[in-house]
């Protein structure tokens, strides 16, 4: 008998936590699809995932551009038939933590336009073939910073945390999780949040060869709880979590 492979499409999975999240759901057994925005940068990515054993191809999706997002849905109908797991980590902050009476509107817009409105657009043209899976998953990525019950708590770090257009773009995200979570019960599909936390990655414009602050953490380890809510049995739906468990809204 031959078992149909488990079909992962990741957003944004040419480096960072994507990649990461790629690599280790490729050694679990995943076919992955690599969305990638940048060719060159995804091929790589899906060659050394091949190279590895892994199973992998690279899916041309910038999320920002409806066309790539209709075209790789329908690439993946015709070559996959389905999706088991789609991750939506595709994410950037434009803002600079500029206060939020000066921050320029269209700085706001280029957060939302990533985090958020590409989030539900690759989401909705998804949902046909996660449907054609059996107990599908979603997976978002928001972050700490998206957290409203954090930001207005005076005992938390982010409560002195300013930078309107990411947190604003995060909690969408969490609103995207809590509202599709719902929708999509009925068919068997789980949609989730998690906060991989404060990562070494290219995020925020960071260069690879920064020295690394305390307490941020390798880009395996930004992936974990991703991996995680992928892999285990009976996930449940509509939660917000990070490694050490539930985050507040
Ligand atoms: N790093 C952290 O501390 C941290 C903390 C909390 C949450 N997060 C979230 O984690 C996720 C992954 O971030 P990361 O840390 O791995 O950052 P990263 O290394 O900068 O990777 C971000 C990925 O998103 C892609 N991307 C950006 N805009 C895109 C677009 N329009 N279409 C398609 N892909 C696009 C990037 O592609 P290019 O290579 O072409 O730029 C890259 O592959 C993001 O959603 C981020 O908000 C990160």
């Amino acid at each position: 008998m031959t078992t149909k492979p488990t079909i992962t499409l990741i957003t944004g999975a040419n480096k960072g936590i994507g990649f990461e999240t790629a690599k280790a759901l490729a050694n679990a057994g995943h076919h992955v699809l690599i969305g990638a925005r940048n060719a060159d940068a995804g091929k790589a990515a899906a060659a050394g995932i091949v190279e590895a054993g892994g199973q992998a191809d690279f899916i041309q999706l910038d999320v920002t551009n409806q066309q790539q997002i209709d075209d790789a849905a329908s690439y993946i109908r015709e070559h996959y038939g389905y999706v088991n797991v789609l991750i939506n980590n595709a994410g950037m902050t434009a803002d600079s933590h500029q206060p939020a009476s000066t921050m320029p509107i269209d700085v706001m817009r280029q957060d939302f336009d990533v985090n958020f409105f590409g989030l539900v657009a690759v989401t909705q043209a998804m949902l046909p073939l996660l449907k054609a899976a059996d107990g599908a998953r979603i997976i978002n990525l928001s972050s700490n910073m998206g957290s409203m019950g954090l930001a207005n708590d005076p005992q938390s770090r982010f409560y002195a945390v300013n930078s309107l257009g990411y947190q604003a773009s995060k909690a969408a995200v969490n609103f995207a999780t809590i509202s599709f979570s719902k929708e999509l019960a009925a068919d068997g599909i789980t949609v989730n949040s998690v906060n991989p936390g404060w990562t070494a990655t290219t995020f925020g414009g960071r260069r690879l060869d920064q020295p690394v602050p305390d307490g941020m953490q390798s880009p395996a380890a930004g992936a974990a709880q991703v991996i995680k809510v992928a892999l285990i049995d009976d996930p449940a739906t509509g939660t917000f979590t990070e490694t050490v468990g539930p985050l507040p809204w």
